[in-house]
């Protein structure tokens, strides 16, 4: 496949820094350990938290690739709100808040689930909608009374479909700007060519907080530990001493969303010895391994040959479901039986290792702040991922705090 400019020169750039770190045994650090007060995984926290990150920032709902043709939909709830995205008969993505505008009812069976539809016929009393939103016909006009079908669409969310991704704001009205937000991430997502990629398969998994869940997408300090007879093994990794490359990308100098990269031969001083001597003309992808990470709730474990995209969903202050998609440019309809099977194993043992390692640890953890011991949270040096997320989090409900007052003021005003 070929590659652009821009792959070429953070291909060179990482294994460079991959290399240079591993011959003196260091990895990125930062200048200073962060210290994160336990109070800010609690349940208020939680609520600012969702108020000034979740409801406000756009959010990646979905993949291209699980609605190609026109009228597929997919249905699911973010927070309290279900949200119904669809493909329309002009091949735009649009999302909705999935409410009948009669009186409320999703208009599809389930508030979670995907299809494909020439239009939605709520189930409660037959009002019937277009894959655009619009409020085609009223069941029984005549007896039911006059209804200007003009004002009575779908409420639209924001919603912005680019380089096989699909970002959704669930406020009404609150318009993004994706170039913006996303900045240098955008070329990094580019690159991946996701927009070709074919879903495979998914898995659902609960964890406690999803910061303490996010926290283990931004680091690679505990792969030795945690993942000592699973990921660790595969990657080659059997010490601390690993590399990690932190970047950070967007409108904050902390990302807010972020590339973290290490080196895909591990602690083998064999393979070590032969990367001293490949030219840096021909440093591949093949050469390191990069985690993508999508503030606030997306980790991209993949390259243009597929891999996994997590979701992360907060539902409660110590509770989240992650989807797990596993994605591949090959159409499983082309795959050999045994391909299957192998693709198949291959989702179950993600499943596995993140529900039995990572997220089992969530939960530990979870009961580790609720018991008292600790005032704060460490994130070290190396651990800059972390830091980065923390930063970014502060940032995000720092700046609601700041359109709050306004807000109060104006109520107070009124009420005067
Ligand atoms: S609630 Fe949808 S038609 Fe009545």
């Amino acid at each position: 496949m070929a590659q652009s400019l821009y792959e070429k020169e953070q291909i060179a750039q990482m294994v460079h820094r991959a290399v240079q770190h591993a011959t003196a045994g260091t990895t990125d650090s930062t200048d200073e350990i962060y210290r994160l007060p336990v109070e800010l995984y609690s349940p208020r926290s939680w609520d600012e938290e969702m108020n000034a990150i979740f409801r406000r920032l756009p959010l990646m709902l979905g993949l291209s690739t699980e609605m190609r043709a026109a009228g597929d939909y997919k249905a699911m709830k973010v927070l309290d709100v279900p949200v119904l995205m669809v493909r329309g008969e002009d091949m735009r993505m649009r999302a909705f808040i999935n409410a009948c505008r009669h009186r409320g009812r999703a208009v599809t069976q389930t508030s979670e689930e995907s299809g494909q539809v020439r239009s939605f016929v709520c189930p409660y009393h037959a009002w019937r909608f277009g894959t655009d939103g619009a409020l085609l016909s009223v069941a029984d006009p005549r007896k039911f009374g006059e209804v200007d079908k003009s004002q009575r669409g779908l409420v639209e969310l924001p919603c912005e479909e680019r380089v096989g991704f699909i970002w959704v704001c669930i406020t009404p009205g609150l318009r993004f700007d994706l170039t913006e937000y996303l900045g240098g991430m955008l070329d990094e997502l580019t690159c991946l060519e996701a927009d070709k990629w074919f879903l495979h398969g998914t898995s659902r998994l609960e964890s406690a907080n999803w910061k303490i869940t996010h926290d283990g997408y931004l680091e690679s300090y505990h792969i030795p530990f945690l993942h000592r007879d699973t990921l660790s093994k595969f990657w080659n990794r059997e010490s601390a001493s690993s590399v990690s490359l932190y970047d950070a990308f967007g409108p904050l100098a902390c990302g807010p969303h972020q590339r973290m990269a290490g080196n895909a031969w591990g602690n083998d001083p064999v393979l070590m010895g032969r990367m001293k001597d490949v030219p840096e003309s021909e440093y591949t992808e093949k050469h390191f391994h990069a985690v993508r990470t999508l503030f606030p709730h997306i980790s991209i474990s993949a390259d243009k040959n597929g891999g996994m995209v997590s979701q992360l969903f907060p539902v409660a202050s110590d509770r989240c479901i992650t989807i797990q998609n596993h994605v591949n440019p090959r159409d499983p309809a082309t795959y050999t039986a045994e391909e299957a099977d192998a693709m198949q194993k291959r989702i179950v043992l993600y499943a596995q290792i993140v529900r039995d390692e990572d997220y089992s640890a969530s939960f530990s953890i979870q009961e580790g702040l609720n018991s008292g011991a600790n005032q704060e949270m460490l994130f070290g040096r190396n651990e800059g991922g972390a830091q980065n997320f923390h930063r970014s989090v502060a940032h995000y409900v720092q700046a609601y705090r700041q359109i709050q007052p306004k807000r109060v003021i104006a109520i107070q005003g009124a009420q005067a």
